[in-house]
């Protein structure tokens, strides 16, 4: 498995555009028969999710439905379980069925003062109100033996009816994945993600900042990751800030750079500097132990799959890749390669990291991308030349080598490699000139 995020901060400087085809090359790449196993593409903006009507392919469930039910249903029903347990032992305190002192009963009192409410959908459940009323008393209930306050809002409690409506709930509550992913039999690959704004509704927004919300949906995406050979993540403009943690399970970064607009390739350069900035701080971390949370799920998962001897080479070894994007010069290629070597060098990161930045690609600018791309459909396949482009990339993504040049290499090197046209081509130019001179 190999997750690959196309990234770049400012909007509108090809990310999608370069994801989807980068998908579809990279299909090509590996195609021998029909495996709907093979490549998903993922499209992890969360305010506008563009992908499915670009591929004019609409999924039966989108990321707007996976928040729906990892909020009403996931959510509640794992704060639903602790809140049953809770009750369940407050009562067995309050009728004398057990001591002050019970290990379980400090645990679950310990849970009554920790337990985020805020996303508990009171309305959708029979007992809603007399579960907030009862953890609205926190701050009157502050020793085991006060719980004994609390014996007229429990007594509301139907315990066994309780138990039964958690039962019924627990039957829908994890999402199915195969219902969110969709194989387009027409390019050979799947799609995930959204189809309207997801982040439009006030408690999709409120729920993005939860930690404990986030780590469902990050455990979602994880789960879909591991069914694929391949993942392309499509990020929105701005980087996925509020699941940084995600950084960690991405394999090979790709930076997008639009030469057609100095800010936005200062703010490529900046995004760089963000990835290596975070992924030292994450080494360092994990040498002294000290990974939390998502970071070190994702260490686990990486221990399973790899073990420990490989872990720290992978951690180590992100692929860091730049593609660059509406070339039009090889001077522009030339003036960011110094933009971004000089920016490097003044945060003396340069020496260390010159050998690590990959220059993956490059996409001139084109109006065949522009054109088929209001037309809901891939420019991948339309035009040789552009094909080429991506091919290139799609190679440089598959390869376990490294293939591309790199920030090391002098402009010449770099440019003749993003130039490279298949050998066939040349082979056909050569006879067409031999024609000519024979004429
Ligand atoms: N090389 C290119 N030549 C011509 N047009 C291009 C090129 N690359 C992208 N475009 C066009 O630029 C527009 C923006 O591209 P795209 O949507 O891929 O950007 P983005 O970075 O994903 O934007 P956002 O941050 O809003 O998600 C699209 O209309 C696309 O067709
Ligand atoms: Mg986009």
């Amino acid at each position: 498995m190999s997750i690959i995020s196309v990234v770049g901060p400012k909007g509108g400087i090809g990310k999608t555009t370069l994801s989807i085809n980068a998908t579809a090359a990279l299909t090509r790449a590996l195609s021998s028969g029909k495996n709907h196993n093979r490549i998903c593409l993922v499209d992890l903006d969360l305010r506008l999710p563009t992908i499915t009507s670009l591929l004019d392919s609409h999924p039966s469930k989108t990321f707007y439905d996976l928040f729906e039910c990892l909020g009403k249903k996931t959510y509640q029903n794992d704060f639903l379980k602790i809140v049953y347990l809770m009750t369940s032992r407050f009562r067995a305190y309050v009728e004398g069925d057990i001591p002050a002192r019970n290990e379980r009963l400090a645990k679950m009192f310990h849970h009554y003062h920790a337990m985020n409410i805020d996303l508990f959908l009171a309305s959708e459940f029979k007992y809603g109100n007399e579960i907030r009323e009862l953890l609205k008393k926190r701050k009157e209930i502050k020793t085991i033996s006060q719980i004994k306050k609390l014996q007229p809002i429990l007594k509301k409690i139907d315990l066994e009816k309780f138990r039964s409506l958690l039962e019924e709930m627990e039957r829908v509550a994890q999402p199915v994945m195969e219902e969110y992913i969709s194989y387009i039999e027409e390019y050979g690959f799947s799609i995930l993600g959204g189809e309207v704004p997801i982040l439009g509704k006030r408690a999709h927004r409120k729920r993005i900042n939860e930690p404990e919300f986030l780590l469902r949906f990050l455990e979602f995406l994880d789960h879909v990751f591991q069914k694929f050979e391949h993942v392309i993540v499509d990020t929105p403009a701005g980087g996925v800030n509020h699941m940084s943690s995600l950084m960690n399970v991405i394999d090979q970064v790709l930076f997008v750079f639009d030469l057609s607009n100095n800010i936005a390739i200062n703010g490529s350069i900046d995004a760089v500097h963000t990835f290596i900035d975070y992924y030292e701080e994450f080494q360092a971390d994990y040498a002294k132990g000290q990974l939390v949370g998502l970071d070190r799920v994702h260490v686990n998962r990486l221990l399973e799959q790899k073990g420990k001897g490989d872990l720290y080479q992978s951690i180590k070894n992100k692929k860091l890749g730049i593609v660059f994007n509406r070339c039009q010069s090889n001077q522009e290629i030339e003036k960011s390669l110094k933009m971004l070597r000089e920016y490097l060098d003044t945060l003396d990161k340069y020496h260390q990291y010159k050998r690590r930045i990959q220059i993956v690609g490059m996409v001139p600018h084109n109006k065949v991308i522009n054109i088929t791309n209001n037309r809901k459909s891939l420019f991948y396949n339309m035009d040789i030349a552009l094909s080429e482009r991506m091919d290139l990339i799609a190679k440089a993504i598959l390869s376990k080598n490294n293939i591309c040049p790199t920030l090391a290499d002098d402009d010449k090197t770099i440019i003749s490699y993003l130039n490279k046209t298949k050998k066939p081509q040349l082979f056909e130019k050569l006879t067409r000139l031999a024609g000519s001179s024979t004429n």
